[in-house]
């Protein structure tokens, strides 16, 4: 899809691959709405904040109603807010449970259930879903979290074939480790320059985006190459 001019939400813009995604999509020429608690620390005329819980569904109607009515069209839907915690299952807190399947997949589903209708429409559009490769693979103390990107993707595979003959693209991003702010619920993990950047994802998924319309990437694997640093010389 040629971006310039085109309309892109993204949720969870406050910072990290949120902000990263906010400013891509803006050096492209898109005009850009951020959904989230906290706005991004970005000025910019293309870029409409508006303060959305996506935990609530009333929050998310009122905001993609806004958009909708100001630009009669939505290109381009990044669900991008998310959370983990992490604890062996005995010790995970159920508020804790609860808020990441609130905001990693009810959230998600809010999103494309009131925006799907408006790409029909329109006869063209592109959903980019983040999982991670949490949702690749099971991990000691990361059940609740990894259980929602599992959810993610059987939510994006499904979708995916439901909307194709829409000239819809449904992408789920499965991103290793990014030097994001998410690791301050992890105990013992800390960001670290080896992890992939923000910036790296963004880009990685403005190139699924421009791709030909005929062109569907399905999935996005990322990974940062050397996750714990080069070998040191045996
Ligand atoms: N960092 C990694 O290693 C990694 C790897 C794979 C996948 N991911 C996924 O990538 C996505 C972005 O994470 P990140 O690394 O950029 O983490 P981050 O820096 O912690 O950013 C998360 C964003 O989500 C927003 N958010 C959280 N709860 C929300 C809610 N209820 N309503 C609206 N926005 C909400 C946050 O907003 P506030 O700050 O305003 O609360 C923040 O902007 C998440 O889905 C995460 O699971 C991250």
């Amino acid at each position: 899809m040629e971006l310039n001019k085109k309309v892109a939400i993204v949720t969870g813009v406050s910072k990290g691959i949120g902000e990263a995604l906010c400013k891509a999509l803006l050096a492209e020429g898109c005009m850009v709405y951020g959904l989230g608690i906290n706005a991004p620390p970005i000025q910019d005329q293309n870029l409409q904040f508006i303060p959305t819980d996506i935990r609530s569904f009333a929050a998310v109607e009122s905001a993609i109603q806004t958009i909708v009515k100001q630009k009669q069209h939505v290109h381009i839907l990044i669900n991008n807010a998310g959370l983990g915690y992490f604890a062996n299952v005995e010790d995970l807190p159920l508020e804790q449970w609860d808020q990441m399947f609130q905001t990693n997949i009810n959230g998600m589903f809010y999103t494309c259930k009131l925006t799907v209708p408006v790409m029909k429409q329109q006869g063209i559009g592109h959903i980019v879903n983040i999982s991670s490769t949490a949702g690749l693979e099971g991990m000691p103390m990361v059940s609740g979290y990894c259980a929602t990107k599992w959810a993610v993707k059987g939510f994006s595979e499904s979708l995916w074939r439901e909307l194709r003959d829409h000239k819809i693209k449904v992408t789920c991003v499965y991103p290793g480790s990014v030097k994001t702010d998410f690791f301050r619920n992890s105990p013992g993990i800390q960001a670290h320059d080896y992890m992939l950047m923000p910036s790296d994802v963004a880009e990685l998924i403005l190139h699924a985006l421009k791709a030909p319309d005929n062109c569907h990437q399905v999935n996005l694997e990322i990974r940062p190459l050397q996750p714990k640093g080069p070998k040191t010389k045996q």
